[in-house]
């Protein structure tokens, strides 16, 4: 079975073909930063127009690169939400459009389905169950995957979500957008101990976390004295210290709180060289392992949808021929497959 993958639902425009048989036969990303770099964050309805221009020339490239022809296809998936009304509709659209032109079931995945998944894509996948921890621009949490489509929220944001508060504190340091990576960079060469940040949430039982507060404390420092260069390393260095440890922190009462032994962590912030080290140390102390897409599947990407959805339309499941987008979709409510 060949399904054609389809992500559009933020800022990412972005197609893949997943053949049952062969796995993952070719995908292509393009992202947006450029076009909202001056904004500051993502515009929404630039967001939709650029997709509008980019999906049909990227849906032949990958068909091409992949060697596959539009009737070889047996299904195609397209990401149903969370995410940007307008963005969502794009993908939508298309992909119900071309489902219909060519007679084959259509399913509408849910993104963090599909991040959850990515790391299925991976020559060492995680075994069922396990505990993953989202951290992206948008999301922040931390689920128990039992299955495909058996998930629990064990915690979650408050708030902010990591990634964004990466980003507005990079944008107070006048790192630019999406300010995370050079945040990372920066803290590099900042000294331990200079600042000291709060470790949000920390202190008490559960694992929801909370970033606002982390990057009013920023504004603070910011605010209360002028910051060399030195100053602003040591106070992304703190920053970073704070997030990380609150992540590593979560992580681990989270593993056991489930008694799972296997931890995947994905999205955006999961590429933070300090989180990963982190992690690996901590996880290594109490037997457990870490698992990590590549790269390229931790951010945003079409072939964890398109694998999401060959799982739930090979399980026989398909969506009727209506463009399906959900700005807001609880993971909870996804039904359980079983193959
Ligand atoms: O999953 P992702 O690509 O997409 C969305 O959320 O749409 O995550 C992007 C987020 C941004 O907030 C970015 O600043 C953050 O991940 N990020 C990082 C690093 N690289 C990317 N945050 C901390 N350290 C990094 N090395
Ligand atoms: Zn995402």
């Amino acid at each position: 079975m060949k399904v054609l993958g389809i992500e559009t639902s933020c800022d990412e425009t972005a197609v893949a073909v997943y053949d049952g048989d062969r796995g993952l036969l070719a995908h292509e990303v393009f992202s947006q930063f450029d076009l909202h770099r001056a904004w500051g964050g993502v515009v929404p309805e630039l967001a939709a127009r650029d997709h509008i221009q980019r999906l049909l020339p990227m849906i032949r490239a990958t068909l091409a690169a992949a060697g596959t022809a539009l009737e070889d296809l047996d299904g195609v998936a397209y990401t149903a939400g969370p995410g940007l009304i307008g963005a969502l509709m794009v993908g939508g659209a298309v992909a119900e459009s071309l489902a219909y032109a060519l007679g084959l079931p259509v399913i509408g995945v849910h993104h963090l389905e599909g991040h959850l998944l990515a790391p299925m894509l991976e020559p060492d996948p995680p075994p069922f169950p396990f505990v993953a921890l989202l951290v992206s621009g948008g999301h922040t949490l931390l689920v128990e995957v039992a299955g495909i489509g058996r998930y629990r929220i064990l915690g979650e944001s408050l708030d902010d979500a990591a990634g964004e508060a990466f980003d507005k504190t990079a944008k107070l340091l006048g790192l630019g957008y999406p300010g995370g990576a050079a945040l990372a960079a920066l803290a590099e060469k900042g000294r331990h101990g200079v600042f000291e940040f709060p470790r949000p949430m920390m202190d008490r039982p559960g694992l929801d976390f909370s970033f606002s507060g982390l990057k009013t404390a920023a504004v603070v420092v910011v605010r209360d004295r002028p910051l060399d260069e030195q100053g602003r390393a040591d106070l992304a260095h703190a920053f970073e210290e704070a997030i990380v440890a609150t992540l590593v922190g979560k992580a681990l009462r989270a593993l056991d709180a489930t008694g799972h032994t296997a931890l995947v962590v994905a999205g955006g912030v999961g590429a933070n060289r300090r989180l990963r080290h982190d992690l690996a140390d901590a996880a290594a102390r109490r037997g457990a392992r870490v698992y990590y897409p590549r790269p390229g599947f931790c951010t945003d990407n079409a072939a964890m949808i398109a694998y999401a959805g060959y799982r739930r339309l090979a399980a026989g499941e398909h969506a009727g021929q209506a463009i399906r987008a959900r700005p807001r979709w609880p993971l909870d409510e996804l039904t359980p497959i079983t193959n």
